[in-house]
Protein backbone atom coordinates (compact mmCIF):
# COMPACT_ATOMS: atom_id res chain seq x y z
CA UNK A 1 0.00 0.00 0.00
CA UNK A 2 1.20 3.40 -0.62
CA UNK A 3 1.78 5.74 1.81
CA UNK A 4 -0.97 7.93 0.05
CA UNK A 5 -3.60 5.30 1.03
CA UNK A 6 -2.68 4.93 4.58
CA UNK A 7 -4.98 7.56 5.94
CA UNK A 8 -4.53 9.86 8.91
CA UNK A 9 -4.51 7.46 11.52
CA UNK A 10 -0.63 6.88 9.91
CA UNK A 11 1.90 7.07 12.50
CA UNK A 12 4.80 8.26 11.55
CA UNK A 13 8.25 7.59 12.93
CA UNK A 14 7.48 9.87 16.42
CA UNK A 15 4.37 8.29 17.31
CA UNK A 16 2.51 11.44 15.67
CA UNK A 17 -0.30 11.44 12.68
CA UNK A 18 0.21 13.42 10.17
CA UNK A 19 -3.64 15.28 11.43
CA UNK A 20 -2.03 15.45 14.82
CA UNK A 21 1.41 17.36 13.52
CA UNK A 22 -1.48 19.81 11.73
CA UNK A 23 -3.38 20.14 14.60
CA UNK A 24 0.05 21.28 16.88
CA UNK A 25 1.16 23.57 14.33
CA UNK A 26 -2.17 24.88 13.87
CA UNK A 27 -2.55 25.77 17.22
CA UNK A 28 -0.23 28.80 17.25
CA UNK A 29 -2.36 29.85 14.36
CA UNK A 30 -5.23 30.34 16.43
CA UNK A 31 -4.61 33.39 17.96
CA UNK A 32 -3.15 34.83 14.95
CA UNK A 33 -6.49 33.59 13.09
CA UNK A 34 -8.54 35.22 15.89
CA UNK A 35 -7.04 38.65 15.97
CA UNK A 36 -7.15 38.47 12.15
CA UNK A 37 -10.06 38.40 12.28
CA UNK A 38 -10.82 41.16 14.81
CA UNK A 39 -8.69 43.29 12.63
CA UNK A 40 -10.62 42.34 9.27
CA UNK A 41 -14.11 42.98 11.10
CA UNK A 42 -12.79 46.26 11.66
CA UNK A 43 -11.71 47.16 8.28
CA UNK A 44 -13.77 48.39 5.24
CA UNK A 45 -15.22 45.45 2.90
CA UNK A 46 -13.35 45.65 -0.42
CA UNK A 47 -15.67 45.70 -3.12
CA UNK A 48 -16.10 42.71 -5.35
CA UNK A 49 -14.75 44.77 -8.40
CA UNK A 50 -11.45 45.91 -6.21
CA UNK A 51 -10.50 42.43 -5.42
CA UNK A 52 -8.79 41.57 -9.33
CA UNK A 53 -7.04 44.83 -10.93
CA UNK A 54 -8.11 43.23 -14.93
CA UNK A 55 -5.06 45.96 -16.24
CA UNK A 56 -2.13 44.36 -13.94
CA UNK A 57 -3.75 41.02 -13.83
CA UNK A 58 -1.73 37.89 -15.54
CA UNK A 59 -1.63 33.99 -16.22
CA UNK A 60 1.27 32.44 -14.89
CA UNK A 61 2.57 28.81 -13.94
CA UNK A 62 4.14 27.75 -10.66
CA UNK A 63 6.22 24.90 -9.73
CA UNK A 64 4.70 24.26 -6.18
CA UNK A 65 5.78 20.59 -4.44
CA UNK A 66 6.28 18.83 -7.70
CA UNK A 67 3.15 20.44 -9.64
CA UNK A 68 2.65 22.98 -12.07
CA UNK A 69 -0.11 25.36 -11.00
CA UNK A 70 -1.87 27.68 -13.33
CA UNK A 71 -2.89 30.83 -11.92
CA UNK A 72 -4.32 34.29 -12.26
CA UNK A 73 -2.52 36.62 -9.96
CA UNK A 74 -1.92 40.14 -9.84
CA UNK A 75 1.89 41.45 -10.30
CA UNK A 76 1.60 42.93 -7.18
CA UNK A 77 1.00 39.47 -5.26
CA UNK A 78 3.28 37.89 -3.22
CA UNK A 79 4.14 34.72 -3.43
CA UNK A 80 2.96 34.09 -0.03
CA UNK A 81 -0.30 35.26 -0.63
CA UNK A 82 -0.95 33.20 -3.68
CA UNK A 83 0.44 29.65 -1.94
CA UNK A 84 -2.46 30.88 0.82
CA UNK A 85 -4.93 32.20 -0.19
CA UNK A 86 -5.17 30.76 -4.67
CA UNK A 87 -3.35 27.18 -3.62
CA UNK A 88 -4.62 26.60 -0.02
CA UNK A 89 -1.10 25.87 1.29
CA UNK A 90 -1.51 27.20 4.69
CA UNK A 91 1.77 25.20 5.89
CA UNK A 92 3.50 28.56 5.10
CA UNK A 93 3.02 31.10 7.39
CA UNK A 94 2.64 35.12 7.67
CA UNK A 95 4.38 36.73 10.39
CA UNK A 96 5.29 40.20 9.82
CA UNK A 97 4.56 40.25 6.09
CA UNK A 98 8.12 42.45 5.45
CA UNK A 99 10.75 40.02 5.70
CA UNK A 100 12.06 40.19 9.25
CA UNK A 101 10.34 37.38 11.14
CA UNK A 102 10.73 34.02 8.79
CA UNK A 103 7.87 32.80 9.38
CA UNK A 104 7.10 32.18 5.74
CA UNK A 105 10.43 30.84 4.51
CA UNK A 106 9.88 28.42 1.06
CA UNK A 107 12.67 26.71 -0.36
CA UNK A 108 13.22 28.21 -4.49
CA UNK A 109 15.33 25.81 -6.15
CA UNK A 110 16.19 24.51 -2.72
CA UNK A 111 17.80 27.63 -0.76
CA UNK A 112 15.49 28.98 2.11
CA UNK A 113 13.52 32.42 0.48
CA UNK A 114 10.81 34.48 2.54
CA UNK A 115 7.93 34.10 0.22
CA UNK A 116 6.40 37.42 1.58
CA UNK A 117 9.03 39.18 0.03
CA UNK A 118 9.03 37.22 -3.82
CA UNK A 119 6.34 37.97 -6.08
CA UNK A 120 4.63 35.42 -7.58
CA UNK A 121 5.67 36.39 -11.02
CA UNK A 122 9.29 36.41 -9.80
CA UNK A 123 8.70 32.73 -9.15
CA UNK A 124 7.28 31.62 -12.18
CA UNK A 125 9.74 28.47 -14.12
CA UNK A 126 11.63 27.84 -10.58
CA UNK A 127 11.03 25.18 -8.61
CA UNK A 128 8.92 25.78 -5.00
CA UNK A 129 8.85 23.55 -2.16
CA UNK A 130 6.51 24.32 0.83
CA UNK A 131 6.52 22.51 4.16
CA UNK A 132 3.60 20.44 2.67
CA UNK A 133 5.96 19.48 0.51
CA UNK A 134 8.90 17.83 2.66
CA UNK A 135 5.60 15.00 3.36
CA UNK A 136 5.82 11.84 1.28
CA UNK A 137 1.89 11.30 1.39
CA UNK A 138 0.89 10.69 5.32
CA UNK A 139 4.15 10.34 6.42
CA UNK A 140 6.23 13.14 7.79
CA UNK A 141 9.51 14.04 6.57
CA UNK A 142 12.85 13.79 8.66
CA UNK A 143 12.85 17.36 9.64
CA UNK A 144 9.54 17.78 10.67
CA UNK A 145 9.78 13.77 12.59
CA UNK A 146 12.58 15.72 14.23
CA UNK A 147 11.17 19.27 15.36
CA UNK A 148 8.80 16.58 16.61
CA UNK A 149 10.87 14.56 18.98
CA UNK A 150 12.88 17.17 20.33
CA UNK A 151 10.25 19.49 20.98
CA UNK A 152 11.90 22.05 19.11
CA UNK A 153 8.27 24.35 19.82
CA UNK A 154 5.96 26.02 21.90
CA UNK A 155 3.22 28.35 20.27
CA UNK A 156 4.43 26.52 16.77
CA UNK A 157 3.67 29.56 14.88
CA UNK A 158 7.52 30.12 13.55
CA UNK A 159 8.11 26.44 13.51
CA UNK A 160 6.73 25.98 9.53
CA UNK A 161 9.56 28.58 8.89
CA UNK A 162 11.99 26.97 11.40
CA UNK A 163 11.23 23.50 9.42
CA UNK A 164 12.16 24.73 5.89
CA UNK A 165 15.05 26.77 7.04
CA UNK A 166 16.49 23.47 8.73
CA UNK A 167 15.73 21.46 5.14
CA UNK A 168 17.49 24.18 2.98
CA UNK A 169 20.27 24.26 5.21
CA UNK A 170 20.61 20.47 5.25
CA UNK A 171 20.29 20.14 1.29
CA UNK A 172 23.09 22.44 0.98
CA UNK A 173 25.56 20.93 4.14
CA UNK A 174 24.17 17.67 5.22
CA UNK A 175 26.53 17.75 8.18
CA UNK A 176 26.51 21.19 9.85
CA UNK A 177 28.46 22.20 13.17
CA UNK A 178 25.93 24.08 15.96
CA UNK A 179 27.66 27.71 14.26
CA UNK A 180 26.39 26.45 11.23
CA UNK A 181 23.35 25.38 12.57
CA UNK A 182 22.63 28.78 14.14
CA UNK A 183 23.65 30.71 11.02
CA UNK A 184 21.48 28.54 8.95
CA UNK A 185 18.27 29.46 10.99
CA UNK A 186 19.23 33.27 11.85
CA UNK A 187 17.13 34.43 9.27
CA UNK A 188 14.17 32.36 11.47
CA UNK A 189 12.67 34.56 14.40
CA UNK A 190 11.01 32.29 17.37
CA UNK A 191 9.16 35.31 19.64
CA UNK A 192 8.87 31.35 21.87
CA UNK A 193 12.68 31.46 22.61
CA UNK A 194 12.64 27.75 21.81
CA UNK A 195 16.03 28.41 19.82
CA UNK A 196 18.08 25.49 21.77
CA UNK A 197 15.43 22.49 20.60
CA UNK A 198 14.90 24.20 17.45
CA UNK A 199 19.18 23.49 17.22
CA UNK A 200 18.67 19.97 18.39
CA UNK A 201 15.84 19.48 16.33
CA UNK A 202 18.44 20.52 13.60
CA UNK A 203 21.14 18.20 14.21
CA UNK A 204 18.48 15.35 15.17
CA UNK A 205 16.94 15.84 11.48
CA UNK A 206 21.19 15.61 9.97
CA UNK A 207 20.90 12.16 11.45
CA UNK A 208 17.52 11.08 10.32
CA UNK A 209 18.50 11.70 6.70
CA UNK A 210 21.48 9.98 6.77
CA UNK A 211 19.30 6.24 7.38
S1 LIG B 1 6.15 36.87 7.03
FE1 LIG B 1 7.81 36.81 5.65
S2 LIG B 1 9.55 37.30 6.83
FE2 LIG B 1 7.88 37.56 8.22
S1 LIG C 1 7.52 28.38 18.91
FE1 LIG C 1 6.39 30.24 19.25
S2 LIG C 1 7.36 31.64 17.92
FE2 LIG C 1 8.62 29.91 17.82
Amino acid sequence: MGSDDQGNNDVGRSGFTRRGFIQIMGTGAVSASLAGAAIAARSKPVPPEKVMDAENTVKISLHVNGAQHAVLVESRWTLLYVLREAFGMTGTKEGCSRGECGACTVLIDGIPRYACMTLAVEAEGRRITTLEGLMSGEQLGPVQNAFLEEDAYQCGYCTPGQIMAVEGLLRKNPTPSLDEIRIGVSGNLCRCGAYTHIFRAAQKAADLKKR
